[in-house]
């Protein structure tokens, strides 16, 4: 139990014990932009532990699956993590970044700006997102406009 508590290092970063937080997606990042409600429930578990490791974060419009995830693709999201890892830090704690690339999956509603809305080939999406929109229905079509769309801008 005293090791548990005890301080330790991960490679350079000295930690003030055993302890990490696992990556829970909270589904808190309103337009998958951290913020101050995230800043404060991280801060909160910072106190206990030596490390936290983020929710899952996409470091890419194209990977953003599920509503309200945070991303770190653009500098508004970037400020949100500052305001976050500024809160784990204040607590002592260290804090990962867990960088999470889903499928496309997901309905237009759940969709960032920029992201493409093209899938693998061969491949068919089941089932439906939680706005209640089918798979199939945000994603079919959608590829082949979207390619022919930026066909166009390229030529
Ligand atoms: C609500 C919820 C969200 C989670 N989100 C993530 C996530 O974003 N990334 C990840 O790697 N694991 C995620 N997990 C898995 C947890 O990190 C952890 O590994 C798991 O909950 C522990 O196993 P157990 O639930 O069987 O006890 C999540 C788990 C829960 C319950």
């Amino acid at each position: 139990m005293s090791k548990l508590f005890s301080t330790t290092t991960v490679g350079p970063l000295a930690l003030q014990n055993h302890l990490v937080m696992s990556p829970m997606t909270r589904g808190r990042a309103i337009g998958n932009i951290p913020n101050e409600l995230m800043a404060h429930y991280y801060g909160q578990r910072a106190a206990s532990v030596g490390l936290v490791i983020t929710e899952g974060t996409s470091p890419s419009p194209n990977g953003v699956g599920y509503a309200r995830i945070p991303g770190i693709f653009s500098p508004e999201q970037v400020e949100g993590w500052k305001l976050v890892t500024k809160a784990v830090h204040a607590q002592g704690a260290k804090i990962f970044v867990q960088l999470m690339h889903l499928r496309p999956h997901r309905s237009p509603a759940q969709s960032p700006e920029g992201r493409s809305r093209t899938r693998p080939r061969g491949g068919r999406s089941r089932g439906r997102n939680v706005d209640g929109c089918g798979a199939d229905e945000a994603t079919a079509g959608a590829a082949s406009h979207e390619h022919s769309r930026s066909r166009a801008h390229q030529g």
